[in-house]
């Protein structure tokens, strides 16, 4: 057989919120480029039947059942990960979105949206930072958001999703300013309107503009480039539609 043009043949690559939509082809996509998958999310139950479609097209993949914004859960996974093989790759695809008028957004909704988009982001980043190290190298790709770039059309009753992408982009930077040194690069991707459960739940209104597979194949391309130079970015995917 040829070998695999792949970075990312043959190491370990752990996707966050890998139960459905951009994450769960995210995982795919992944896995079909060789890597052994560990996929993360709270519902084990869906995340077994991704793991197990990327079985049956002969890829190689782990489910761990995780709630990213829980310490102990983070750890979990990231030990049965590093049993696999080194951490060479992190994609933070979780996330939360609870519509609420600015006026009736509850601190319990704000706080819950924080620790999974953000808090949840930082304790993966860290965790993948900590292997990535003893590997010697490490690419991360973070799932923000328009609504979290600066001067892009907001949407009302996003007040806590749009400051925790603000956040995930900010540590992204965080982590490329430390990672240099130490061959860790990180770069975030802030997508429009993606054809996923998320965007139907938040505006059933709003037409897609990329398919989850789209944004897969462009962190697959990301994941498989150095992409030295450009660690640290935001990249803003607008679309036409
Ligand atoms: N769809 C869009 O238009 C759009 C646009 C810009 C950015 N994004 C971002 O892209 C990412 C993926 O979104 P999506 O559209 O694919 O959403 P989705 O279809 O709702 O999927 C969200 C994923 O996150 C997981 N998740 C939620 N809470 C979690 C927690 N506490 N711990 C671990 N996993 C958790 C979910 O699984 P469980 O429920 O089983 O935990 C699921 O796998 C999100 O960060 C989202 O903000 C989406």
């Amino acid at each position: 057989m040829a070998e695999s043009s792949h970075w990312l043949a043959g190491r370990v690559a752990v996707i966050t919120g890998a139960s459905r939509g951009i994450g769960a082809a995210t995982a795919e996509a992944i896995a079909g480029a060789g890597a052994h998958a560990v996929l993360a999310a709270r519902d084990g139950v869906t995340l077994d039947t991704v793991a197990g479609r990327i079985r049956e097209a002969t890829g190689e993949a782990t489910a761990v059942p995780t709630d990213v914004s829980k310490i102990e859960d983070v750890e979990h996974l990231f030990a049965v990960a590093e049993e696999t093989g080194p951490v060479c790759a992190l994609v933070c695809a979780a996330g939360v979105l609870t519509p609420a008028p600015f006026a009736e957004t509850t601190p319990e909704v704000w706080e819950r949206t924080l620790a999974v988009n953000l808090t949840g982001s930082f304790l993966c980043c860290r965790a993948a930072f900590g292997a990535m190290r003893r590997a010697g190298e490490g690419r991360i790709v973070n799932i923000a958001s328009l609504s979290g770039v600066y001067a892009t059309e907001k949407f009302p009753g996003l007040a806590a999703y749009n400051v925790s992408k603000y956040g995930v982009i900010g540590l992204t930077e965080a982590i490329a300013t430390e990672g240099k040194e130490l061959g860790i690069t990180a770069i975030c991707i802030s997508p429009g309107a993606v054809d996923t459960s998320m965007l139907r739940r938040a505006n059933p209104e709003l037409r897609p503009g990329l398919t989850p597979f789209e944004v897969a194949e462009l962190i697959l391309a990301l994941l498989d480039s150095p992409l030295t130079a450009a660690s640290g970015a935001n990249i803003p995917l607008f679309s036409n539609a």
